[in-house]
C-alpha cells in the first residue's frame, strides 16, 4: 500500500498525523516561549523572544485553518468498540475544546497586539509586515486581550494534559491501539481497535 494521506474510519493518515504532532509541539512550545519570555531580565531578550513568540503563533493559527479544513473535509476514525460510553460522549466535546483553543489562543495574541498602545509591527519570521486586526488601541483594551490570552494559555494547557492522560490511558491500560493510530497509519494494527 502507497503513503495514505488522508484518514480511514479505522486510522489517522498521515496528513492528520502531521498536523496533529507539528501542532501539538508548536502549542506547547508557544506556552513554555511564553512564560519564558515573560520572565528574562534582559528587555533586549524579552524583545526577540516576544517576536518568535508572534511568528510561530501565526504559524500555528495558519496550520489550524488548514488542519479543520482537512478534518472538515474527511473521516475521523473511530474509536474502538470496547471504548465506553462515557468517553464516547464525552471525547467529541474535548477535541472540539481543543481546536477551540488552537483558533481563540493566536487569536487573542494577535488582538492584543493589535490593541498595543506600543504598536510594535508583527513581521512574521521577519518575511512581510502582518496587518493588525481592526481593534482601537489603548492601554485596557490590550490589558483585556493579555489577561484573556493568558487565561486561555492555562486552559489549553490544562485540556491538553488531560488529552495526553486519556491518549495513555488507551495505550497502557486499555491496550488498543488509539495511541498507535496517530503515530502512524499502520502501527495500530495488531492492537485492539476500530472493527
Ligand atoms: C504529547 C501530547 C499529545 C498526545 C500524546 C496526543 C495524542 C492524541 C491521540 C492518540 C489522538 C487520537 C484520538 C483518537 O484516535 O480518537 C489525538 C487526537 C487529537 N489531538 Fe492530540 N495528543 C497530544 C497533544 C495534543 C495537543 C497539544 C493538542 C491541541 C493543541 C491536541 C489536539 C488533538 C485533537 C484536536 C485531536 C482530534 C483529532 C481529530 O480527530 O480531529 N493534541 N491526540
Amino acid at each position: 500500500m502507497g503513503l495514505r494521506l488522508t484518514n480511514t474510519t479505522s486510522t489517522y493518515g498521515w496528513g492528520a498525523i502531521i498536523l496533529h504532532w507539528v501542532i501539538a509541539i508548536l502549542f506547547i512550545g508557544q506556552f513554555v516561549l511564553g512564560l519564558a519570555m515573560s520572565r528574562v531580565t534582559s528587555q533586549r531578550t524579552a524583545f526577540e523572544l516576544i517576536q518568535l513568540h508572534k511568528s510561530f503563533g501565526f504559524l500555528l493559527l495558519g496550520l489550524v485553518v488548514l488542519r479543520i479544513a482537512w478534518r472538515l473535509g474527511g473521516v475521523t476514525p473511530r474509536l474502538p468498540p470496547q471504548t465506553g460510553l462515557l468517553e464516547r460522549r464525552t471525547a467529541p466535546l474535548a477535541h472540539f475544546a481543543l481546536y477551540l483553543f488552537q483558533v481563540a489562543l493566536p487569536l487573542s495574541g494577535w488582538a492584543l497586539v493589535s490593541a498595543s498602545v506600543l504598536a510594535i509591527p508583527s513581521m512574521p519570521f521577519g518575511l512581510f509586515v502582518m496587518p493588525n486586526l481592526p481593534l482601537g488601541m489603548s492601554a485596557g483594551a490590550e490589558g483585556f486581550w493579555l489577561k484573556a490570552h493568558s487565561y486561555l494559555a492555562y486552559a489549553g494547557m490544562a485540556l491538553a494534559a488531560l488529552h495526553v492522560a486519556a491518549a495513555f490511558r488507551h495505550h497502557f491500560w486499555l491496550g488498543d491501539n488509539v495511541l498507535l493510530r496517530m503515530i502512524a497509519p499502520s502501527f495500530g494494527n495488531g492492537r485492539r481497535g476500530a472493527e
